[in-house]
């Protein structure tokens, strides 16, 4: 959440300044606070009417007007915000940041301040494409600019390339990346998430409610603060979250997966349903109607915590316990049992808590038998307070062997 945050956003003269609009709303909805400064240009596309009204603030368009009171716009914008964003930001905006460019009201703040700030550029393929706006794309890398990649698709020229503003909701994550402390910077984190499928035929398999959601949660925030995150996911249906994401199907496709990664993580956390059965056997084509009753047989599949457990060296293990009843005493015993330095539990049976919802009520447990109840939360909340004890355990030297 962006709550309380102050955003300053520039929006320049490209097509996809239209969908700035949609961001401010976006970033309105998150709890921010926004203020909008635009270009000449940005105004021949969408108009100052419409971003004050989604802003609910004044807009800044021009250099020798005063801002509140007799503030100076430029220095009072570079003061009040926490992050900037420029979005769309054309090969112009880029030119003159990269050269020292202080000719309107946008690029004389963007000089006047030291604030965090996210870039988003948007253009035409072959404008973006050309050696100087890489080359100054480069350079504000190297200043220390946050630079979005631009999507590829449909561009307003009618040609398909890249160049394309990215989604409002992949913008929204990079302005929270921007923003979170990198607390955990270059710790090695492997998560599994989602639900396993096993197949019975080609056209059907056993699998359970897993929606993905908390896996997906705990890679987004450990991104965020800095890990270097790899997701092995089961199916599901939610955008990835980071880029190194392992897609497996099955329970025994997930063992390997985690057996080929598990030993350069230094956290490993085991959000993923894994189906505890398969069937003994897949059928090679479909199973017809043909019999009056039909009995499936299954058998175990591979534990995959408990194994991590038995070689976990100083790792951090942490797992999950979903129940639907004696949370607590089934997931301290899950805890010892599978060698865990952490058990998160959760009740089915809670209002907020569960596979499809977007937040979570949990319980999480140390090897030290401590249990912290936490209230509901969302499940981005839910996942930084897991990784918060994580860190804690990680000061004082790691996990258990
Ligand atoms: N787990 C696993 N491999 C399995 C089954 C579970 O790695 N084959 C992990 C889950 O990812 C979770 C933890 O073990 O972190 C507990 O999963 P859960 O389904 O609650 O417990 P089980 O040990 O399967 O016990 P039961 O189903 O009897 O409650």
């Amino acid at each position: 959440m962006l709550t309380g945050k102050k955003i300053v956003l520039g929006v320049t003269g490209g097509i996809a300044a239209y969908k700035a609009a949609e961001l401010v709303r976006a970033l309105i909805r998150q709890g921010a606070q926004v203020k909008v400064i635009m270009t000449r240009n940005a105004q021949e596309f969408i108009t100052p009417l419409t971003m004050q009204t989604l802003s609910q603030n004044q807009v800044y368009t021009d250099m020798f007007v005063a801002a509140d009171k007799f503030d100076i716009a430029h220095i009072a914008l570079a003061e009040y915000a926490d992050a900037f964003v420029i979005a769309p930001a054309t090969a112009n905006i880029i030119g003159k940041i990269t050269s020292g460019i202080a000719d309107d009201l946008l690029s004389t703040t963007m000089m006047a301040q030291d604030k965090p700030t996210l870039i988003c550029p948007a253009m035409n393929e072959k404008m973006l494409a050309n050696p100087v706006v890489q080359e100054n794309i480069g350079k504000l890398k190297k200043l220390g600019y946050a630079v979005m990649e631009s999507a590829e698709g449909e561009l307003a020229c009618k040609t398909k390339g890249k160049g394309r503003l990215p989604d409002v909701e992949e913008i929204v994550e990079a302005i929270e990346n921007l923003l979170t402390p990198k607390d955990l910077k270059g710790v090695k984190i492997l998560i599994t998430a989602g639900p396993t499928e096993e197949p019975l035929d080609p056209v059907r398999f056993i699998t359970n409610l897993s929606s993905g959601k908390m896996g997906y949660a705990l890679a987004t925030a450990a991104y965020r603060r800095g890990a270097d995150v790899t997701l092995i996911s089961g199916p599901t249906h939610l955008p990835p979250p980071v880029e190194n994401i392992i897609r497996v199907r099955t329970a025994r496709d997930m063992f390997q997966a985690v057996m080929d990664h598990y030993n350069k993580a230094e956290v490993i956390i085991k959000a993923a349903a894994v189906a505890d059965y398969c069937p003994s056997e897949t059928a090679a084509e479909k199973i017809k109607k043909d019999k009056k009753n039909l009995s499936l047989e299954l058998k175990n599949n591979p534990d995959i915590i408990a194994e991590i457990g038995r070689h976990k060296g100083h790792r951090v293990l942490v797992g999950f316990a979903m129940e639907t009843q004696n949370l607590l005493a089934n997931a301290g015993e899950k805890l010892k049992k599978k060698n865990m330095d952490l058990i998160v539990a959760n009740n089915l049976r809670d209002e907020g808590a569960g596979f499809r919802t977007d937040t979570n009520v949990i319980t999480i447990i140390d090897r030290g038998g401590k249990t912290e109840s936490l209230g509901k939360m969302t499940k981005i909340e839910a996942a930084d307070a897991i990784l918060d004890r994580v860190q804690k355990i990680m000061k004082k030297g790691s996990g258990k062997k």
